[in-house]
C-alpha cells in the first residue's frame, strides 16, 4: 500500500482553466537580469508556477463569481457593504466595520488613529507594511516576538507567540501610556507562517489592558492560525475553526484586515473595531484616504465576493487542505533535505538561504539570490524574505539584519494542483544540486520605502 495514512484532497474541483506560458531557461536568464535579479519586477506572463504571494492570487469560487453579478454600485449604502459588515461581525464578532482596499489601507488609518508621535508599539515580529505605517505614524516598532521564532530549525508549536516578558519589560522601562497598542499578527508571516496560541493571546490581551494598552489583531490568515490551534493546543481538537477563529479575535479590541489572502479574494480589506470613538474616527478618515465609509474603495461586487469568501474560508475542510497543501510541498522538499524554516508555516514554506547558499555572506543578498536562481532554472517565482525585505534602521540608516533570510514559496489558495508542486520541489532539488556555483548580488537601485518591491541587483 503506498499511503501509511488517509491521503486529503481538495474539497473543490476545476471549472475554469488559465493557460501557462512555457518558456526556455534561456529566455529566464533575460527576463531575470532586465528585472534586476528581482521578482517583483517580473511579468506574470513569462511565469510558469507563481508562488510570489498568497495574497490577491486566489482562485473564487462560482458562488463569489455569481455573487459578483449582485454588486450594487452605489456610491452610498450598498447592499454589499451591509453584508460584509454582517459576516464580519458573525464570525470575527468586532462591532464596527470599516472596509478598505486592501490590508495597508486599514494599517495607515489605524496607525495614525491610534498612534501619538514618539510612541512605542510593540508587536510579534514586524510585518513590512505595517512596521512603516506605524513608523510614518510617529511609532516606534518594537519586537516582542518568542525568541524561537528567530530560529528556523526551532520545532516549537506556537512560535508566532509574543513573549511576555519582552512585553512586560518595555511596559516597565517605557510606561503603559507610551504605549500606542500591541499588534499581534496571526499567523506570523516573517517568521515563516508561525501561529500564535490561544494560551498566548489571551495572556497578552490581560497584561495588556491591565495597563490601558490596546490589544490589535493582524487577522489576515487568522484562519490558518486557527487551524493550527484546532490541530496542536490543548482543548480545541473538537472545536471548529469558526468557533476558535471568534474566540481568538476576542482577545483583542481591532483587527486590520487583508482580505487578499484568507478571505478567498483578489482584492480587499477592512479594519474592525469595537469602540466606537475609534470607529468614528476611522469613518470620517476613511473619507480621505479610500472612499466612502461604505465602500472604502472597494467595488460593491468586490464586498459581495469578500462576504461570501468568509463563509466559504472559514470551514474546516477548507483551512485542513489549504494548510496540507503547503505542508504536501513542504514533505516533499524534505525528501531533498532542502533547508527549510521549520515547522512549516500556513500560507508558505520558507526556504532557509543561509544554510542553502552558505557560501553567500548576508550582504550579498542570498535569498534574493535563491528566488531568481530557482526562476531561471524552471519559471517557478518565489520572494525574498530577508535583509533586502528587513529594510534599514529609521533611526541610524544602517541596514537591519535580520537572523531569518529566507526565501517564500507562497500557496495561491485553490490555485495549484499536487503535479505542479511535484515540479517545483524537483526545481528546488535541482538549484539546490547546483548550490556551489551560485553567486552573490550587488544591489544597484535603492528605492526609499519598502525597498524589496523595487530594489534593482546585479551579480557580483
Ligand atoms: N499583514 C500581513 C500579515 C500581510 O501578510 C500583509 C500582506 C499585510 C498585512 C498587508 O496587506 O497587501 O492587503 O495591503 N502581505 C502580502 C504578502 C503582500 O505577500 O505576504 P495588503
Amino acid at each position: 500500500m503506498k499511503f501509511a495514512t488517509k491521503p486529503w484532497a481538495e474539497p473543490y474541483k476545476i471549472k475554469v482553466v488559465e493557460p501557462l506560458k512555457v518558456t526556455s531557461a534561456e529566455d529566464r536568464k533575460k527576463y531575470i537580469q532586465e528585472a534586476g535579479y528581482n521578482t517583483f519586477l517580473l511579468r506574470s506572463e513569462d511565469v510558469y508556477i507563481d508562488l510570489l504571494t498568497d495574497s490577491g492570487t486566489n482562485a473564487m469560487s462560482d458562488y463569489q463569481w455569481a455573487g459578483l453579478m449582485l454588486g450594487d454600485e452605489a456610491y452610498a449604502g450598498s447592499k454589499n457593504f451591509y453584508n460584509l459588515e454582517a459576516n464580519v461581525k458573525k464570525y470575527y464578532g468586532y462591532k464596527y466595520l470599516v472596509p478598505t482596499h486592501q490590508g495597508r489601507g486599514a494599517e495607515n488609518m489605524l496607525s495614525q488613529c491610534l498612534i501619538k508621535k514618539g510612541q512605542y508599539v510593540p508587536g510579534n515580529m514586524y510585518f513590512t507594511t505595517t512596521r512603516l505605517h506605524q513608523e510614518l505614524a510617529g511609532g516606534t516598532f518594537v519586537d516582542v516576538i518568542v525568541d524561537e521564532a528567530h530560529d528556523p530549525q526551532n520545532q516549537s508549536a506556537f512560535k508566532g507567540n509574543v513573549c511576555l516578558q519582552k512585553f512586560e519589560d518595555l511596559i516597565k522601562k517605557v510606561g503603559g501610556e507610551n504605549i500606542a497598542y500591541i499588534t499581534v499578527g496571526a499567523t506570523v508571516n516573517m517568521a515563516g507562517g508561525q501561529p500564535v496560541s490561544m494560551e498566548n493571546i489571551k495572556a497578552v490581551n490581560a497584561m495588556a489592558h491591565q495597563h490601558g494598552i490596546k490589544v490589535v489583531l493582524d487577522a489576515t490568515r487568522a484562519m490558518e492560525n486557527a487551524y493550527y490551534i484546532q490541530q496542536k493546543e490543548a482543548g480545541y481538537a473538537n472545536k471548529s475553526i469558526a468557533e476558535i477563529l471568534k474566540e481568538f479575535a476576542s482577545y483583542s479590541d481591532a483587527a486590520t484586515m487583508s482580505g487578499k489572502k484568507d478571505l478567498l479574494v483578489n482584492i480587499g480589506g477592512f479594519v474592525a473595531v469595537n469602540d466606537r470613538e475609534v470607529f468614528e474616527e476611522l469613518r470620517n478618515m476613511v473619507v480621505i484616504y479610500e472612499g466612502l465609509h461604505t465602500y472604502g474603495g472597494l467595488a460593491g461586487r468586490d464586498m459581495e465576493a469578500m462576504a461570501r469568501g468568509i463563509e466559504e474560508a472559514v470551514r474546516d475542510e477548507n483551512i485542513a487542505a489549504r494548510v496540507n497543501q503547503v505542508a504536501y510541498l513542504g514533505n516533499l522538499l524534505d525528501e531533498y533535505n532542502i533547508p527549510m524554516v521549520k515547522p512549516f508555516g500556513g500560507h508558505a514554506i520558507f526556504l532557509d538561504a543561509k544554510r542553502f547558499y552558505e557560501h553567500i555572506p548576508q550582504s550579498q543578498y542570498p535569498a534574493q539570490a535563491l528566488a531568481a536562481n530557482l526562476y531561471v532554472n524552471s519559471g517557478v517565482r518565489g520572494m525574498e524574505r530577508g535583509i533586502v525585505s528587513a529594510g534599514r534602521n529609521k533611526e541610524t540608516g544602517e541596514e537591519h539584519m535580520p537572523n531569518l533570510e529566507l526565501v517564500r514559496l507562497t500557496m495561491p489558495r485553490r490555485v495549484y494542483t499536487q503535479a505542479h508542486l511535484d515540479l517545483v520541489a524537483y526545481s528546488v532539488a535541482e538549484v539546490y544540486e547546483n548550490r556551489h556555483s551560485a553567486k552573490g548580488l550587488k544591489m544597484i537601485y535603492e528605492p526609499k520605502y519598502l525597498r524589496f518591491f523595487q530594489a534593482l541587483f546585479e551579480t557580483v
